[in-house]
């Protein structure tokens, strides 16, 4: 098969990529090694910034997205007894949409047809071939058969664990801070215990209360790494949110049967360059933010942004130098995005190693954005995404 550019991954990034590509006539075809139930299965985050839910619009793929999202005017950070409400909104004249990633990627996959987006599911072996000259290919296998996908540029889309970045490992650096808890999450179809968010530090712990609709939410806890979910039963695990969200909350959580359960690691990882050759790195595939930020999806959103723009300007515009300038574009967004949900990860947890001079620290910096209309700000601005 001969295509202008080959993804691999169908993420939310992958396919993104893939209908921005389409949407301008430029030619290319997704590998991923799932099927399609399994990518949907999969339970990730839910708070689009503007540039996740303006790409949407752009395609016209955002009719449910606009249905059925959930327009959030700010966010709580609560700390024992103080909540402070940062109003996104009032300070930076946006606000973020509460729409569950699951829910983008069923978009995004349903209108692969009308779109004439091809992807074929179930391609495994998936290897990338000379990646430094300007016709590099892609091998895979599919029902015991070998395949073979020549293109001009390559879009590495496959998450964190794929093998686009591995083929250039060698070639880029590695940054990397790993924390020493995960986040264990619950699923459930019960009304939220807030019409927002709740970002809570306390002393046993972090909490988040977050949402997907009026009828589902979604909270999570910290844990130690070496935790295992099987030693959580829904019920501690309700015991728990209710401590660490503080009395005014737990007095509207709604217990029910979790849906999904799991534990996830916390990460900051960023690999660099992200462009090597013909291959470019969307998403996870380039690099990790913890989830406190809520900022994974969207960087993967501003990642396929400029690197659709790079590409349609070489495939219609016949610049050559535009995937060059890919890398600086897609970073500078990435390390400011690292920089704040590092920050607000350790704003908002108690780490192992912290002392009683550490966890001053934090009560000083809550004190001061309690505050600060200027602190507010900031974290307001960040929070709704940086400007593209
Ligand atoms: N061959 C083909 N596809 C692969 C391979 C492989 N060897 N390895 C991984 N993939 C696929 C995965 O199955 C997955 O569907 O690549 C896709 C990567 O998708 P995600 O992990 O969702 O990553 P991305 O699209 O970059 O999305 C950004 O935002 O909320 C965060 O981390 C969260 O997934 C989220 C991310
Ligand atoms: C979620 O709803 O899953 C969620 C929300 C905000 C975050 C992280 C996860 O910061």
């Amino acid at each position: 098969m001969k295509t202008q550019v080959c993804i691999i991954g169908a993420g939310p990034a992958g396919l993104l990529l893939g209908h921005l590509l389409r949407s301008e006539g430029v030619d290319c075809v997704v590998l991923e090694r799932r099927t399609p139930d399994y990518v949907l299965s999969r339970i990730r985050a839910g708070v689009l910034e503007q540039i996740t839910v303006s790409l949407m619009e752009r395609l016209g793929l955002d009719q449910r997205l606009k249905a059925e999202g959930l327009p959030h005017d700010g966010f709580n950070l609560a700390d024992g007894e103080r909540l402070i409400r940062i109003d996104i909104a009032e300070l930076t004249g946006k606000h973020v949409v509460v729409y569950g990633q699951t829910e983008l990627t069923r978009d995004l996959m349903d209108a692969r047809e009308e779109r004439g987006l091809e992807v074929i599911y179930g391609a495994e072996d998936v290897a990338l071939h000379d990646i430094e000259g300007d016709a590099p290919f892609v091998t895979y296998s599919k029902d015991g058969q070998q395949h073979r996908v020549d293109a001009r540029f390559l879009a590495g889309c496959d998450g964190f664990h794929g093998p686009s970045r591995q083929a250039v490992a060698s070639k880029g650096t590695e940054y990397e801070r790993e924390y020493p808890f995960g986040w264990l999450g619950i699923l459930a179809d019960v009304p939220p215990c807030n019409h927002e968010l709740i970002y809570a530090n306390h002393e046993r712990g972090f909490a988040l209360a977050s949402m997907r609709s009026e009828t589902r939410s979604r909270y999570y806890i910290d844990v130690p790494i070496t935790e295992k979910v099987e030693n959580w039963s829904d019920e501690r695990v309700w015991d728990e949110l209710a401590i660490r969200l503080g009395p005014q909350a737990a007095a509207h959580i709604v217990r029910g049967p979790a849906l999904e359960k799991s534990i996830a690691p916390l990460r900051s990882f960023v690999f660099a360059p992200m462009r090597h050759g013909s291959l470019l790195l969307c998403g996870d595939s380039a690099h990790i933010v913890p989830p406190t930020g809520a900022k994974g999806l969207n960087l993967a959103a501003s990642d396929v942004h400029y690197a659709a723009a790079a590409l349609t300007a070489f495939f219609k515009g016949g610049d050559n130098d535009a995937v060059a300038g890919y890398s600086g574009k897609a970073l500078s967004r990435v390390w400011k995005a690292e920089r704040f949900s590092w920050s607000l990860t350790r704003l908002m947890h108690r780490f192992p190693e912290d002392g009683p001079f550490e966890r001053a620290m934090q009560v000083a910096e809550l004190d001061y954005i309690s505050g600060s209309r200027a602190a507010q700000t900031s974290i307001a601005e960040n929070y709704v995404g940086l400007p593209v």
